[in-house]
């Protein structure tokens, strides 16, 4: 594989859910691309879309969701050519999830070893157990949990240790790219902040790639390099973390919006402006800009017609107010 050749391209895929009231679109047309070593980030509301299109992308849609559009390459691969069988492989040795609910990956009726021992007995074909024990505590070292819990059952340990030890099996085997689903989500704050630092430095130095979902801004800009702005199932912003929080009016007013709600830890009595309204529903998506019933910065012709992503300045923006031809960059202010 070439240092050149994007671990995950997401290109032009829509997902939709089907019910007997008709079809969701919950991801439209998204691109995305990333490259190994990279972390790229993956914001936005809840409702959003965002962990459609992670199960999309390791091809374990739910329920009634399925591929409407467009194509998910990992390691140049196409997910959704292989057969089960590749497909099962590739999952734990190419690609691998991490949810937010450590129990939907944790067996309650397996210890800790026992289901560490399990990935590497059923992906390394020949080896022994003791080797697969071996390897299961290193993982246990390498998440810094000792070694005495390997024989503990998940209900045995905190919320914190079950999702280091997600985190752990999902890195069993090597993989190029993780997906991280809300990885922190269900922790406390103190918890959250140790896995997250834990996440960055083994990802220093085992160099997989990341694409890291949350619904936290601030959680995404301090792990990301790059984040994709995602609202009512479509990437509105693409962008690089540094310096986001300075610069709020050279963004999508969503991102600002976004970035203003983020509690300023250093001010305390700073008030949290959230975004006024809500997230529009699927069923009823507004015309135009899914956005521009809540955006402070709506011309008439955010309501008729939808905004193409323009790439400017290294970044891409879906707005109006961004089109350099018709309004002149960057002409709303917070
Ligand atoms: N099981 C489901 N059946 C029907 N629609 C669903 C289902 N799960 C999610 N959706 C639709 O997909 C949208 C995106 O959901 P999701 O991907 O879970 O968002 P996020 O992870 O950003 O919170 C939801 O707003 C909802 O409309
Ligand atoms: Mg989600």
């Amino acid at each position: 594989m070439s240092e050149n050749t994007p671990v995950l391209e997401v290109k032009d895929v829509s997902i939709a859910y089907e019910s007997a009231r008709g079809s969701v679109q919950a991801v439209s047309h998204i691109n995305l691309s990333l490259m190994p070593d990279h972390i790229l980030g993956l914001v936005g509301e809840s409702g959003s879309g965002k962990s459609t299109l992670a199960n999309g992308i390791m091809r374990l849609l739910k329920g009634s969701a399925h591929l409407v559009g467009g194509e998910i390459l990992v390691n140049g691969q196409n997910v959704y050519q292989m057969d089960a069988r590749t497909l099962r492989q590739f999952r734990w040795n190419s690609m691998a999830m991490v949810f937010q609910s450590a129990m939907t990956v944790l067996n309650p009726v397996m210890t800790v070893e026992q289901q560490m021992m399990d990935v590497f007995l059923s992906h390394r074909k020949g080896m022994s157990k003791q080797e697969a024990r071996n390897r299961s505590l290193e993982l246990l070292d390498m998440v810094r949990i000792a070694r005495k819990h390997a024989k503990s059952y998940p209900h045995e340990l905190s919320g914190g240790m079950k999702q280091r030890i997600v985190i752990a099996i999902a890195l069993a085997l090597e993989p190029s790219l993780v997906i991280m689903d809300e990885p922190t989500t269900a922790l406390d704050v103190v918890v959250q902040r140790s896995i997250l630092d834990q996440i960055k430095e083994l990802q220093r130095e085992k160099h997989f790639a990341v694409l890291f979902i949350s619904h936290d801004f601030s959680l995404v800009a301090e792990l990301a390099s790059q984040v994709a702005i995602m609202y009512a199932g479509r990437v509105v912003e693409m962008t690089e973390s540094q310096g986001l929080s300075k610069h709020d009016m050279h963004h999508h007013p969503y991102t600002s919006g976004l970035m203003r709600a983020i509690p300023r830890l250093t001010h305390e009595d700073v008030e949290i402006e959230g975004i006024p309204g809500h997230p529009p529903n699927l069923v009823e998506l507004p015309s135009g800009c899914a956005y521009h019933p809540r955006c402070p910065l709506a011309q008439p012709i955010c309501r008729e017609v939808r905004p193409e992503p323009i790439a400017t300045g290294g970044r891409l923006i879906a707005c109006h107010a961004f089109d350099p031809e018709k309004r002149g960059a960057f002409v709303h202010v917070s």
